[in-house]
């Protein structure tokens, strides 16, 4: 069956019609959603009432998979599970809860993994179960936003270098929020803050919650540059948000866009969206 594309805004993201992930995926409609990928940098597959197993197996298609740091609710498994129901009762956890004080950090601009030495390809975000209202997911573009930046301000930061960790944005929470075991297992990393995609030489301006301060600058001036540039790339000009569906698949360029969760009403609605991760395959500069 042939594939359908409808654009999610003007500047970037594609919705695929055709697509039934329940059944193995051609390796030819592969290609295409691949492709897609790479273009328009976010992809939506409406329709999709997938379990955990057919979810592995179609991420696994654009490569290998990240395992969940230990902080997360399904840490140890290839789920990052983004929900307000306990993971073995299925009770709605309490918004006092660490668990939920954690998920908070979703609330900022980030890009998935930019906190590990090899930061990830993709995200692909199963909707097992909505609230009616709120909890949508907004994107933003960050070659948009490298592509809009004066060229002095691209020259300037063309070959500079963050820190990013995730007990940085944990902290912007709660600094109580990762214990110091959690903090051990995963050190700061370096990232360039400009990105080049392989496939078709598009930048991409690499900045996140999850950034600190630029290496070797003072950390104030660090700090500022990185608020600044988070600005620019979210202005809404070049944002959409995702409002959405029960049985939506979303898949992101953590190359390419910034993502944040939205607020809704944890106690009177239940959330369960299903996260895998597909590793990215080599640092983005020498640690
Ligand atoms: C994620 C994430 C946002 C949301 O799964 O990486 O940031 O709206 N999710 O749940
Ligand atoms: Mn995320």
């Amino acid at each position: 069956m042939a594939l359908t594309f409808h654009k999610l805004h003007p500047l970037f993201g594609v919705e695929i019609g055709g697509v039934d992930l329940t059944g193995p995926v051609d390796p030819v409609a592969f290609g295409e959603i691949r492709a897609a990928f790479e273009e328009h940098s976010v992809v939506l597959l409406r329709g999709q009432r997938i379990d955990d197993a057919q979810q592995i197996a179609f991420s696994q298609m654009f490569g290998p998979l990240e395992t969940t740091v230990s902080t997360n609710p399904a840490g140890g498994t290839p789920f990052a599970r983004q929900s307000n129901l306990d993971i073995q009762s299925g009770d709605v956890i309490p918004p006092d809860d660490r668990r939920m004080l954690y998920q908070k950090a979703n609330f900022f601009w980030h890009t998935d993994s930019s906190f590990k030495k090899v930061p990830a390809l993709c995200s692909l975000l199963s909707a097992r179960l909505c609230p009616p209202e709120g909890g949508d997911t907004e994107f933003a573009s960050l070659r948009v936003a490298w592509a809009a930046l004066p060229d002095d301000m691209k020259g300037k930061i063309e070959t500079l270098v963050a820190e990013h960790s995730l007990a940085y944005s944990r902290d912007l929470v709660d600094p109580g929020v990762m214990s110091a075991a959690q903090r051990a297992e995963i050190p700061p990393v370096k990232q360039r803050l400009v990105r080049v995609n392989p496939i078709n030489g598009r930048k991409a301006l690499y900045v996140s919650s999850h950034a600190s301060h630029i290496v070797g600058w003072p950390v104030a001036e660090g700090r500022k540059l990185l608020d600044e540039l988070t600005r620019h790339a979210t202005q809404p000009a070049f944002c959409f948000a995702h409002r959405w569906r029960e049985g939506d698949l979303v898949i992101w360029d953590n190359r390419a866009v910034l993502h944040r969760a939205t607020p809704y009403d944890s106690v009177k609605y239940k959330r369960l969206m299903q996260r895998t991760t597909v590793a990215g395959d080599a640092p983005t500069v020498a640690q």
